[in-house]
């Protein structure tokens, strides 16, 4: 069943390809049309004056990341919660707000009780992005979006929450062209981005032999800081969440113009600072937050793109993801810190696809 992985994390993490390519099969079978989301979004979508997204974990932080895309591609304001904190507070629901759940397995306890109390609060309409049909908590969705991952085995989401990215792009388009913010010219752009992304995250994959070397530094810390501005910052929240969850090294992360307000005091030279630093209009504050990080001695390792001009020098180290991919770049950069978590778990010998404590569907409280 493994095939010539190890793990099925490591199956998982190469599967993103295919997994990717099908669910943008889906996208292209409709177009970016409400039909994508289920007979009823062609009523739905049009009236939205809002989107709150609901989740939990990994699928959280797919949120996080679809709040850039649907604030700047469809004008449309976008907030993100866990699921565990909405659920138990006195929230405002504005029944005009599209309540969006991410889900993998489509069966988080608190993602779906999050749901029902979004409804019980006056939310009208319910969009699940979910990777198992039929599951509870599309069951409970008025409109849903099915990712294509295929099962998904390890504990660790990995092609679940490339997939969902799909998915939330698709969303975003599709939302800005019913408000009539997204021309055919813009369309046929986002389309050939999501046409490339297979392509681009094979090319991430192909990194895997220098993110080991990596790894073997990593795996004697204790540890370690990722950083990550704008659009990326998610990507730094995923990285650090998949480090800490299967090699049990403690990590955060930090949106990079932040460390000023306290991180930085932590940094010194055992301190590995990973950043994730792809061309984009953020690129110069990152680079003088990298500086910051250097007067303290911390190493940098860095997620560049072919276009963010770094070079090599003492206790900065670089690897180069492919050329900018437009807005789908977070899903990109999400490849080399699955790999990175990944490899630094099996040097310090974890158990992988089962990491202790953890579950990989959590239908408890
Ligand atoms: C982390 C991870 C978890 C899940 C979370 C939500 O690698 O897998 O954080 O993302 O438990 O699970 P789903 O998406 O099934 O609701």
């Amino acid at each position: 069943e493994l095939g010539p992985y190890s793990h099925f994390m490591q199956k998982e993490i190469h599967e993103q390809p295919k997994a990717l390519s099908d669910t943008i099969d889906t996208v292209l079978d409709h177009g970016f049309n409400a039909s994508l989301f289920g007979d009823a979004a062609a009523s739905v979508l049009p009236q939205l004056q809002g989107v709150k997204i609901l989740a939990c974990g990994t699928s959280y932080y797919a949120g996080l990341t679809a709040k850039y895309w649907i604030e700047s591609i469809a004008g449309v304001s976008c907030d993100v919660e866990i699921a565990s904190e909405y659920r138990y507070r006195a929230a405002f629901a504005n029944p005009q707000h599209l309540v969006v759940t991410i889900s993998q397995s489509g069966e988080t306890l608190d993602t779906m009780e999050a749901l029902k109390y979004a409804r019980e609060l006056g939310h009208r309409h319910a969009l699940s992005i979910c990777n198992v049909r039929e599951s509870a908590i599309p069951r409970a969705s008025d409109l849903v979006f099915y990712t294509r991952a295929g099962a998904e085995i390890g504990v660790a989401s990995t092609k679940a929450f490339t997939t969902q990215l799909v998915g939330l792009f698709a969303l975003a388009v599709t939302l800005g062209k019913v408000r009539g913010r997204v021309d055919a010219a813009a369309e046929a752009q986002y389309l050939d981005e999501l046409r490339h992304l297979p392509g681009s995250v094979q090319h991430a994959l192909n990194l895997e032999p220098q993110i080991k070397l990596w790894a073997e530094q990593f795996s004697g810390k204790q540890h370690a800081l990722f950083l990550g501005r704008g659009v990326h910052y998610p990507i730094a929240l995923e990285g650090a969440l998949k480090l800490k969850e299967i090699s049990y090294i403690h990590a955060e992360a930090y949106p990079a113009g932040e460390l000023k307000h306290g991180p930085l005091a932590l940094v010194d030279d055992s301190m590995p600072v990973v950043v994730i630093a792809p061309n984009d209009s953020l690129l110069e504050k990152v680079k003088s937050n990298m500086q910051e990080v250097r007067a303290r001695g911390g190493e940098l390792f860095v997620f560049a793109d072919l276009d963010s001009h770094f070079s090599e020098s003492d206790g900065v180290h670089v690897i180069r993801t492919p050329r900018h991919v437009g807005t789908l770049s977070p899903v990109v950069h999400a490849i080399p810190v699955q790999m990175l978590a990944y490899h630094a778990a099996l040097q310090r010998g974890t158990d992988v696809d089962k990491p202790r404590n953890l579950a990989k569907s959590v239908t408890v409280e």
